[in-house]
């Protein structure tokens, strides 16, 4: 059976993975696969990560991450994008949290030759300061490109304090 998807260079940055032949939607393409680790060991390991711009790190669930350095598979090469044609899904285990796995689904029919991408939605856990957000530029091209690829934080809710009605004075 010939490859549905291929990997070679991208023009968004470094490897990407491109379709070979003409996709349908809502088909899953790829499972994102590699080294299971929890959040603790990924953020040893990967203390820097943030200041290269580069991971090949998905987070799983609260628990997990996937690291696809060393045992990933082609899924891996799949850049952002600001307007994807893929997205990746959890697909939940019933009971073990190891157990869950990421499949990256096509959102739209793709044309054979196509790049695929999903969009990364990534925070960190710190500031984004300018020149983070210059570390993680995004190089998607497409129109509405929001120029890096880590989302806006989440605001603090703001609690309105409560205006405590002012005691009537008794005093005459
Ligand atoms: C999972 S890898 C994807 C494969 C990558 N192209 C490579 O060759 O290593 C993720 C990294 O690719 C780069 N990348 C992915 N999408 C990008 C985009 N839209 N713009 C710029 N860099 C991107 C970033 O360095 C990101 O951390
Ligand atoms: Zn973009």
């Amino acid at each position: 059976m010939p490859r549905s998807i291929v990997v070679r260079r991208s023009p968004i940055h470094g490897n990407g993975v491109f379709a070979a032949k003409d996709l349908p939607a809502e088909k899953y393409l790829i499972e994102y696969r590699g080294e299971l680790m929890t959040h603790a060991k990924s953020d040893k390991l990967y203390a820097e990560n943030a200041e290269t711009g580069h991971t090949f790190l998905f987070i799983l669930n609260d628990k997990y991450v996937i690291d696809g350095t060393e045992r990933g598979n082609d899924a891996r090469w799949i850049n952002h994008s600001c307007e994807p044609n893929c997205q990746p899904v959890l697909v939940e285990h019933a009971s073990n949290r190891r157990l869950d796995r990421v499949m990256i689904e096509s959102l739209r029919p793709i044309k054979a030759g196509e790049e695929l991408t999903y969009d990364y939605g990534i925070t960190l856990e710190y500031r984004h300061s300018p020149r983070l957000k210059k570390l993680w530029a995004c190089r998607c091209g497409m129109k509405n490109c929001t120029g890096t690829l880590l989302k806006p934080k989440p605001r603090k809710p703001r609690v309105k304090p409560r205006v405590k009605p002012r005691a009537k004075s008794r005093a005459k």
